[in-house]
């Protein structure tokens, strides 16, 4: 075969092997540029299996076990370390240990005003969010942007009585939109702590079932915690129902509705 038709054959099943995952349901690759397993360097030389002759050597005084790395606490020396908004996502930016910024487009951090009374802390980025590096912005966030618009609040409005300042507990997107894992969701609280810190708002909205759970460190059901208030960091906390689920669950839509209006009444101090 001469080397046209090498190529030939080897675009054909390229091809192939495309259309196989598409049927499959991939829908899209997960980093930017495509990876040539092909020119990537050598694997490196595997270690010799430990024998009898030479037994594996236990930590001594002299030399000690290299420490694990706790991502937790890497997290929380990290965030209390950030004296303001901008460089907490610098800090979020620089943390290594979370290898979902690998597969992402953009660090999602925040959108609103940053002087508003009420953050709103969701759950991670999707598609959209991803896409645009901002929370919020799909289908469940033009969602979310007509509750609040009902209650005449938005990210957009220059009273900080009304308006939103937004974001997640995680800043990069999960694949396929998978739940964020207790690994991730530990490693990210102490960032959104110091968020809400230094947002400094009178209320936290906690938006879903993930916000919720991982804030206020709890194992009860959204279903059944929304709408109740508790306390997050000296500040009253609001869990709610992810606009995802109403658009799931429309007949939800009253119960959502009943803690706009419980968070309006808070607002205006007859709460
Ligand atoms: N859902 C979330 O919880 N956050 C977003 O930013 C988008 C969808």
């Amino acid at each position: 075969m001469n080397a046209w038709a090498n190529w030939e054959n080897d675009f054909e099943i390229a091809c192939a092997a495309l259309a196989w995952q598409v049927e499959l349901g991939v829908d899209e690759a997960i980093c930017d540029a495509p990876v040539n397993r092909f020119e990537l360097p050598a694997a490196a030389p595997e270690r010799p299996a430990p024998s009898a002759a030479a037994p594996a050597a236990t930590p001594t005084a002299a030399t000690p076990a290299p420490a694990q790395t706790d991502p937790v606490a890497v997290a929380e020396a990290a965030a209390r370390a950030a004296p303001d908004l901008a460089a907490l996502q610098e800090a979020l930016a620089a943390f290594p240990h979370c290898d979902l910024r690998l597969g992402a487009r953009n660090l999602v951090f925040c959108d609103g005003q940053q002087n508003a009374r009420v953050m709103i802390v969701g759950e991670a980025p999707g598609r959209e969010e991803d896409r645009q590096g901002k929370p919020f912005v799909g289908e469940a966030g033009q969602l979310l942007d007509r509750m609040f618009d009902a209650i005449s609040m938005g990210r957009a409005h220059p009273d900080p009585s009304r308006a939103l300042y937004i974001t997640n507990i995680l800043p990069w997107r999960p694949p396929q939109n998978r739940d964020p894992s207790l690994e991730e969701r530990a490693m990210f609280r102490p960032f959104v702590l110091r968020h809400i810190e230094l947002a400094a708002p009178d209320i936290v909205v906690l938006m879903g079932r993930i916000s919720a759970m991982t804030l206020l460190d709890t194992a009860e059901g959204i279903t059944r915690i929304r709408g109740q208030w508790r306390e997050l960091a000296g500040r009253p906390a609001l869990p709610m129902l992810h606009p995802a689920y109403l658009l799931r669950n429309p007949a939800a839509k009253r119960e959502a509705w009943a803690d706009l209006l419980a968070l309006q009444a808070r607002l205006r101090g007859d709460g």
